[in-house]
This record gives structure tokens, C-alpha cells and sequence, in this order.
């Protein structure tokens, strides 16, 4: 039986097993994906399982997107260009590092009422998958990408990386047509401290998270008439193409795919 892991820390929130298992089974492939919360240290030796063939494929998540890639003998373009890796894959007996995020992030913004070609784009935070949002919105063609962080440095690294951010204080509201929480606030119902009375209508939150898919964010863009999407189908596109990378075929997504993501 061919076996697949997503690795990350911590990792017991991870839907990525549901997800796969579904597909795996709806697919009637002989194989099980299941998660693993790793050290560090840890990365090298579970790499080399795939080599060796006790792995035929991991995901990577939080916080070791980067991590991974010194581990591995080619990247694709887009995780070369992010430097971020969510999918491992072995092709002829190469290590293969992808970056599935950026598809997800895109199709996902592709499939909402809204069209995001020339508007300003504001995103709060500088984790892990954000170089992966600032390239499929480069590409996507939007006007201006501003972008704030906590720690202001992590966000002032990316625009060492992408030149076309606009790095602003932790605190701080810009103008903006969109506004993404890349954040963790609102996986435990948190707010973000921000004033957004004024930011005015037809605007859209887009929250990464989506475990809870409401969060207090979303409520307030949603609250003063803008639209609010979370981050459920990123997650399902990302893990799409994933699939898809792995057993060749391409996932159907319907509502009880959906599903099976709610209330976890
Ligand atoms: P990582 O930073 O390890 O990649 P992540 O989950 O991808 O992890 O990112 C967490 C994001 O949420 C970061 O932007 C983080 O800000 P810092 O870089 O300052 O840590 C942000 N974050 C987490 N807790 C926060 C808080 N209480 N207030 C503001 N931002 C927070």
C-alpha cells in the first residue's frame, strides 16, 4: 500500500488526511495519507523515506515549507521563485519540491464574484504562505500589494524578495479594495486589533483560515456589507493539484467534499 504524510508543527488541526483519504478511496487507489508532527530534525531522515520508497509522497505545512528545501535535488519554478514547498514527489528518482499553494490561491480568487485585475491588495501577515499569495497576485495583475506584519522584519525580508510590496507598521490601515488575514488570529477567535469602520463597501476579506470559516474578521468585513470568503477552497485546490500530482488523476470537488471539512 502506497502511503502518504503531511508533515508540519503542530499539525493535529490538519484536514489534509480527510481530504485525501476521501479521494483516495472515491478513486479506489491502494493507499493511505496520514500527519505526522515533526522536529526540525526530523526533516532530513523522513525525506529520505521517499527515496527509499517507504513514502511516495508528503505534503509540508507550517512551519517548514522552507525548511524542507535544502533536502531536496530540483524545485519547480514556482517553489524556486517562493521558496516555499507543499508537496514532495519522486520522479526519476529525483526529489521534486511543488508549490500547490499557489494554484489554490488562484483558483480560489478565479472562482469568486470579484475581479481582483487592477485593484490594491492588503495583506496582514508574513507566514509561511504568503510569498505563495503575493506571486499568484502579481500574476493575477493587481495594481499594489501593501503589507504588514507583527514582526515588521519578516515582512520587510519579502519585499527583498518581491519588490512591488509596500511594507507599513503593524497597526496601520491603508486604503485598500482587498484585505487578506494571513495571519493565525482567528484559528482560536481572535480579533484583529483594526479599526475598519471607514474602510467602506464592496470590498473584499479573504481569510486564509478556514477552520473556523467565520471568523471575527470575515464577520466584520461582512458586517459592513463587503464580501467575505475564507480560505476552504484554497485548501481544497491546493490539495487538488497535489492529488493530482501524485496519482495522475485530477480530484472532483463537489459539495460533499465540502463538506467533510466543516465543523472539525
Ligand atoms: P510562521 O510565521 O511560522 O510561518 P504562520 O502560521 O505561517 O507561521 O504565520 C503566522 C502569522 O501570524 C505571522 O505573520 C505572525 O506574525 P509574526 O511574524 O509577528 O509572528 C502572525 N501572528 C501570530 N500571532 C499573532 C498575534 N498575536 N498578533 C499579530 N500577528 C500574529
Amino acid at each position: 500500500m502506497k502511503k502518504y504524510f503531511v508533515i508540519g508543527n503542530p499539525i493535529d488541526h490538519s484536514l489534509s488526511p480527510k481530504l485525501h483519504n476521501y479521494w483516495l478511496r472515491e478513486n479506489n487507489i491502494n493507499a493511505i495519507y496520514e500527519k505526522k508532527k515533526i522536529d526540525e530534525k526530523d526533516i532530513q531522515s523522513i525525506i529520505s523515506e521517499i527515496k527509499e520508497k517507504k513514502i511516495n509522497g508528503i505534503n509540508v505545512t507550517v512551519p517548514f515549507k522552507k525548511a524542507v528545501i535544502p533536502y531536496l535535488d530540483k524545485l519547480s519554478p514556482e517553489a524556486e521563485l517562493t521558496q516555499s514547498v507543499n508537496t514532495i514527489i519522486l520522479m526519476d528518482n529525483n526529489l521534486v519540491g511543488y508549490n500547490t499553494d499557489i494554484s489554490g490561491f488562484t483558483k480560489a480568487i478565479k472562482d469568486l464574484n470579484f475581479k481582483i485585475e487592477g485593484k490594491k491588495i492588503f495583506i496582514l501577515g508574513a507566514g509561511g504562505v504568503v510569498p505563495s499569495i503575493i506571486f499568484a497576485l502579481n500574476k493575477m495583475n493587481v495594481s499594489e500589494i501593501i503589507i504588514s506584519n507583527r514582526t515588521r522584519q519578516k515582512a520587510d525580508d519579502l519585499k527583498t524578495q518581491f519588490k512591488i510590496l509596500n511594507v507599513i507598521d503593524w497597526g496601520d490601515l491603508p486604503k485598500f479594495d482587498v484585505i487578506i488575514n494571513a495571519t493565525s488570529l482567528g484559528l482560536n477567535d481572535e480579533v484583529i486589533n483594526l479599526n475598519f469602520s471607514d474602510v467602506g463597501e464592496n470590498k473584499l476579506f479573504y481569510d486564509v483560515i478556514y477552520n473556523p470559516g467565520l471568523t471575527n474578521f470575515l464577520k466584520e468585513g461582512k458586517k459592513l456589507g463587503n464580501q467575505s470568503e475564507n480560505g476552504k477552497l484554497m485548501f481544497v485546490y491546493q490539495a487538488a493539484h497535489a492529488f493530482k500530482l501524485w496519482h495522475g488523476i485530477e480530484p472532483i470537488i463537489k459539495n460533499e467534499t465540502l463538506k467533510l471539512l466543516e465543523n472539525d
